[in-house]
């Protein structure tokens, strides 16, 4: 059944519509110094020597911190820190953009120009390490999400048995997340106590960094972070200007503030890295897969291991005697990469679902139908039985919305006018990310609920959805109910990240205010909880729990599901693609608020037509440096990009995901859009580009590979 769409307008809408949202850097400091970075300008080497006599003298400068007078840090590794080398601890530089020194000054223009003036110049500059150059290896445990490698059965067997192959290649680029409110951190101290507004994911994985980095108790770290103006992962982890920002407020005696410009969002924290994957698939006559081979490779730096988990979905989309996953890198000369919405899977899936469409035309089978033959039984590596599976009623709801049986098979068959039309289609999933969080939420006698948990709102309605939960459990009305998070001082919670933060935090709202009720109704009298606590002499009462996903679930394999159908338009001559419409329907545990669940599959879809259309960051090989850091030359797509976006749920509670029956969603949207385009466009076109983005040059200029499926005789 497919779930109808309402639900609770977000609480914080208006104050973000008008400005009066307080973002870091909005932060009121008294006597706040200003901080600005000098990057390096190459990719590998040592700094030989550092010239600050001008920046010195230049007008507002009131220091400039380097390598030799930086206090020296201590590190807590990696999660929560977004790598391993800390910035300003020594001569070694390890890839262009890290920070060679930090200009203190009165003003921010002051410390920009001051930041011009330093004349940075180094030794021993060697050729960067690009990818494809070097050796593909074994990523060493660290950053690392899943299970980069794994296996089941025998490949080669059923390879051998199999009467229809596909192999292919298929490659995604660097991307960057490039939020609208770039990184940006606030720090004072007042004496040994610590405090930072921080644009992040995770106020507590910044509070560890920061009182490790100082070597103090966690509780002389207070980190604060009311609203995040984007984070898509760039802010999941803690990056060196938040440790540089707190160092240099410990070190001037005054609060510091650090905002990076565009330009350093590129090279400041992390990028999702380029993968090349290769694909195999081998099925009987019938379409029944007999082997799937999924390995992906991607570049990190030389000192991570950062393993973009790509084929983390081929383990349990597809039944398949055998499957072979596995994940390697290649140390390049770089900043260590970092997940961004979607990673692995969004990936990924790009590659499995470009080759299952591929693996359609070799059978002349209904892309669709081929899925449909395809689906386990169980979890095809694990055997564990899956929480839900509702793939099949995905698949059928969205085909169905789409009007997809009006399709003729052959490529190149539908036109309209001068444009050639296409249709396509992808199966969806994500894994589910269940991390622990605390709540604490309490009645008032003047008839306000405050929920309290430490949690960030990335801008995915997260307020909203608490408040929703703690209004049902309670049985009050929305409106008296307020939310306060962002703060450390707060109930203790995960990172927002993994589209974790409905299903952690809500359930930890919900077993709190379920304690919280079970107090009121043990109260005397009948009427309302207010009037209740008012007659028992109370102010208020609140009840704090903490919910643990260890609870349940053991033993099953959790994900969630969708699956998008989209009609391309391309103009022949041109090479320009135009997705006039989509339709997508995903299984994702309980929806807990309709309208933000909605609006966060439409920024999916509109994330991933990016991902298929326009997202790209060129790094030079030979200068080891990412060639358009601002927002002219890495594209994302705007409103007149995308037509009507048609979006539904199926109703899928998941009490083996949590006690909510709520699933993760917030990046569930991005996956799979990039391969039904692809898929549409070679509908359209004949032209099967495997490689993101789908730019005009490539649908114009087409790599005709020999073609790849082989039907044995
Ligand atoms: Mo997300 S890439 O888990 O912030």
């Amino acid at each position: 059944m497919i779930a109808a769409i309402g639900g609770l307008r977000r609480p914080d809408g208006a104050a973000k519509l008008t400005g009066a949202a307080d973002y870091a850097a909005d932060t009121p400091v008294d006597g706040v110094t200003h901080a600005a970075l000098v990057p390096a300008t190459v990719a590998t080497g040592r700094i030989a020597h550092i010239d600050t006599a001008a920046a010195v003298r230049a007008p507002g400068v009131l220091a400039v911190l380097t390598h030799t007078d930086m206090p020296r840090l201590k590190t807590i590794g990696s999660p929560p820190l977004g790598q391993s080398v800390l910035p300003l601890q020594d001569d070694t530089v390890r890839y262009e953009g890290q920070p060679v020194a930090m200009v203190l000054a009165e003003t921010f223009e002051q410390a920009r120009r001051g930041a011009e003036l330093v004349r940075a110049t180094y030794a021993d500059v060697a050729v960067p390490r690009a990818f494809g150059d070097g050796e593909s290896v074994t990523p060493r445990p660290g950053l690392i999400s899943g299970n980069p490698a794994g296996r089941v059965g025998d490949v080669e067997a059923g390879l051998a048995a199999a009467t229809t192959v596909v192999t292919a290649t298929y490659t995604t680029p660097n991307r960057h997340h490039s939020p609208m409110e770039p990184s940006a951190t606030v720090a004072s101290w007042h004496g040994d106590q610590l405090t930072v507004h921080e644009s992040t994911q995770w106020v507590f994985g910044t509070q560890m960094a920061l009182a490790a980095a100082f070597d103090l108790p966690a509780d002389h770290v207070r980190v604060v972070c009311p609203f995040i103006g984007g984070g898509f992962g760039c802010k999941g982890f803690v990056w060196p200007h938040t440790l540089l920002a707190a160092a240099a407020a410990r070190v001037t005696g005054r609060p510091v503030k650090l905002v990076l410009t565009r330009a350093q969002m590129f090279t400041s924290c992390g990028h999702q890295p380029a993968t090349t994957q290769t694909l195999t698939l081998g099925t009987d006559d019938d379409g029944r897969l007999t082997a799937v081979r999924h390995h992906s490779v991607n570049p990190t730096s030389t000192f991570d291991d950062y393993a973009e988990n790509a084929t983390g979905g081929t383990r349990w989309m597809y039944a398949s005697p055998a499957i072979d996953v596995a994940v390697l890198v290649e140390h390049t000369s770089r900043q260590t990469p970092t997940p961004m919405r979607a990673p692995a899977e969004g990936l990924g899936m790009f590659a499995l679902e470009s080759a299952m469409d591929e693996l359609a035309y070799a059978l002349r089978m209904d892309p669709v139908e081929l899925r449909l033959r395809n689906e386990p039984a169980v979890d095809p590596m694990t055997g564990q039985p899956f929480s839900s599976r509702p793939l099949p009623d995905c698949l059928r709801a969205a085909a169905q919305r789409f009007g997809w049986s009006g399709r003729p098979a052959e490529p190149r068959s539908m036109r309209d006018g001068d444009e050639l039309v296409g249709w396509g289609m992808a199966s969806v999933t994500m894994d589910t990310f269940r991390l622990p969080s605390s709540a604490r939420v309490r009645l008032q006698a003047d008839g306000r609920t405050i929920v309290e948990a430490g949690t960030q709102e990335i801008g995915t309605g997260l307020p909203g959805v608490l408040t929703t939960i703690a209004a049902q459990t309670l049985g009050v009305d929305p409106g008296s109910v307020e939310v306060h998070h962002g703060d450390t001082d707060l109930p203790e919670t995960s990172g927002t990240f993994g589209s974790s933060a409905t299903m952690g935090v809500g359930s930890a709202v919900a077993a709190a205010a379920t304690e919280l009720r079970d107090k009121l109704d043990a109260l005397a009298g009948t009427g309302a909880y207010p009037r209740r606590l008012a007659d028992a002499g109370l102010d208020s009462l609140d009840a704090e729990a903490r919910w643990d996903p260890a609870e349940r679930g053991e033993g099953r394999s959790i994900h969630t599901y969708g699956a998008i159908f989209v009609e391309v338009r391309v103009d022949p001559d041109l090479g320009l693609v135009r997705m006039p419409r989509c339709t997508a329907t995903y299984a994702a545990g309980r929806i807990i608020n309709p309208l933000t669940a909605r609006s966060q599959m439409i920024g999916g879809i509109a994330w991933g037509y990016g991902q298929a259309m326009l997202e790209e960051s060129i790094l030079e090989p030979q200068l080891g440096r990412f060639l358009s850091k601002n927002m002219a030359g890495y594209l994302v797509p705007v409103c007149a990009d995308i037509g009507d976006i048609d979006v539904s749920f199926i109703e899928d509670p998941d009490t083996d995901a949590s006690p909510l029956g709520a699933k993760g969603i917030g990046e569930l949207g991005a996956v799979g859009v990039s391969a039904a385009i692809a898929n549409a466009v070679f509908h359209a076109t004949g032209i099967r580009v495997r490689d993101l983005p789908i730019s005009i040059e490539r649908l114009l200029n087409p790599v005709w590979d020999a073609p790849t499926p082989t039907t044995r005789p």
